[in-house]
Formats: C-alpha cells, structure tokens, sequence
C-alpha cells in the first residue's frame, strides 16, 4: 500500500515567487487532478473519524475558503456530516462574527455565521496547507467562540519551517505530509 505522505508529496507542484517574490508555494492542483490521489487523501482524513471503536467521532466539517472548501466539502461528503464555511469576509448574510489575521504573504479577515453550529457540536476543521497557523488560529478560535468543540485541525500539507504546528499550541494538528 502507498504511503499517503510519498502519494501528496508526488502531486504536489513548486511554484517560484507566488503570490509574492521569495514564496515557493506549494501548489496541490496536481492532487486535486489526480482522482486516485484525491481519493485517497479524503479517505485517509476520514479514516480516523470512521469505522473503528477508537474512531474521533464529529458531527460537522468546517473549511476555510478557498481550497479548504474543496477539501472540507469532500471529507463532509465522505464523512456523512454537514459542511460549516469559514470564508472571507463580506460574503456571509446574517450575523457573523469576524477574525483579523497574518499569512506568510499578507493579512486577511475571515468570518462564520454566529449560528453555524450547534452548542457542543464536535467539528474537524480541515485546510489544504498549514504554513504560519495564522488562518487555523482564526477559524478555530471563531468556531470555538460560537460554541463549537472543536476537535482537530487536519491539512494536508504542513510547511514547518513556518511554524504553525508551535503557534497552533495545545490545538490538535494533523498533516499527510510535512515539508522541511
Ligand atoms: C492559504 C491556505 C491556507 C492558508 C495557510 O489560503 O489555503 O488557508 O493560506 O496559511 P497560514 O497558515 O499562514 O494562515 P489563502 O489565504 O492563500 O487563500 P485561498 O485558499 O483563497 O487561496
Ligand atoms: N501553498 C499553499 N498555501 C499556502 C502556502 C503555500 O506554499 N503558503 C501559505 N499558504
């Protein structure tokens, strides 16, 4: 059976100063092409909320926009639970709370509808790359404050020498794949 780390790292794309001179940024394009690849990746995340005594149950998927839609809503899918959209600011109707924060290449304003889940609700936040944590800090602490238990940040990739597993803290992390 492939490694599911060997499996990403294959489909993963270098790209040279994007979005930003300096940047090497990790591209999963190729991943999100490769059907197989893709597949096997939601199953892996999914692997250890399903199925086995041992299993983390979750009652709900959040993703942050924009890839962590394409992952969150496949993993929901896979999962048999709903879907919570973390997304930019200014798209969501109705009352939202908001989050301010640091990328590797800039700021951003993130916010969720402040009745997006239900009190208690156990939710697995998911994204395509952790580099600095500065997005997975904002979602998770945004549905935390509006009364989710959030139980993991799953990604399939983590850039470590950006640091966002230490500036996560003591919120779970898991990666597929881990470069540097
Ligand atoms: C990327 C990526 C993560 C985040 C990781 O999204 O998809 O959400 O950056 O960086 P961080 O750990 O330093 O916060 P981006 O903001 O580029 O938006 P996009 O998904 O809409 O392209
Ligand atoms: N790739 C994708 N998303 C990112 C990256 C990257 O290299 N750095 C920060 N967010």
């Amino acid at each position: 059976e492939p490694d599911i780390s060997d499996l990403v790292a294959n489909r993963l794309r270098d790209v040279a100063d994007f979005p930003k001179q300096g940047v090497v940024f990790k591209d999963i394009t190729p991943l999100l092409g490769d059907g197989d690849v893709f597949g096997a990746v939601i199953r892996e995340l999914a692997s250890r909320h399903t199925g086995s005594s041992s299993a983390q149950p979750i009652d709900a998927v959040a993703g942050v926009e924009a890839r962590g839609f394409i992952i969150g809503a496949a993993l929901a899918h896979e999962l048999g639970v709903g879907f919570v959209p973390v997304r930019k600011v200014g798209k969501l109707p109705g009352d939202t709370v908001q989050r301010t924060y640091d990328l590797e290449y800039g700021t951003a304003t993130i916010e969720i509808q402040s009745d997006a889940v239900s009190p208690g609700q156990r939710v697995l936040l998911v994204d395509d790359v952790l580099a600095t944590g500065g997005t997975a800090i904002a979602a998770w602490d945004l549905l935390g404050g509006v009364g989710a238990e959030v139980v993991e940040f799953a990604t399939i990739v983590e850039l470590a020498f950006l640091g966002g597993r230490k500036a996560m803290g003591e919120r779970p992390v898991r990666a597929l794949h881990v470069v540097g």
